[in-house]
């Protein structure tokens, strides 16, 4: 890996580069989770639509896993803002 490749920024969210996501995935964790546990990404603002894909791919390359065997992370609703005033009036 290049210098340059090690600092290409994967999880925009949470400012995780390629770097640390392959220095983890060497250290053994090798699953979206995981990485999700340790580093944060996919856990921002776009709950991963950004990055998973990207990760996916860097587990599967190193790991010599199939992407199709490699799983995706774990799916949370997005939190959005509403007003109280949606929910008094029944989501109407
Ligand atoms: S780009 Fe990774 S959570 Fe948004």
């Amino acid at each position: 890996m290049s210098d340059s490749d090690r600092d290409i920024v994967v999880c925009r969210c949470e400012e995780i580069t390629l770097g640390e996501i392959r220095e983890w995935i060497d250290r053994g964790y090798d699953t979206v989770n995981e990485l999700k546990r340790m580093l944060r990404a996919g856990m921002g603002p776009c709950q991963g639509r950004g990055c998973q894909d990207i990760i996916m791919r860097e587990i599967s390359g190193r790991r010599g896993v199939p992407l199709d065997q490699t799983e995706p992370g774990t799916v949370r609703p997005p939190v959005k803002p509403i007003k109280t005033s949606l929910l008094a009036s029944g989501g109407e």
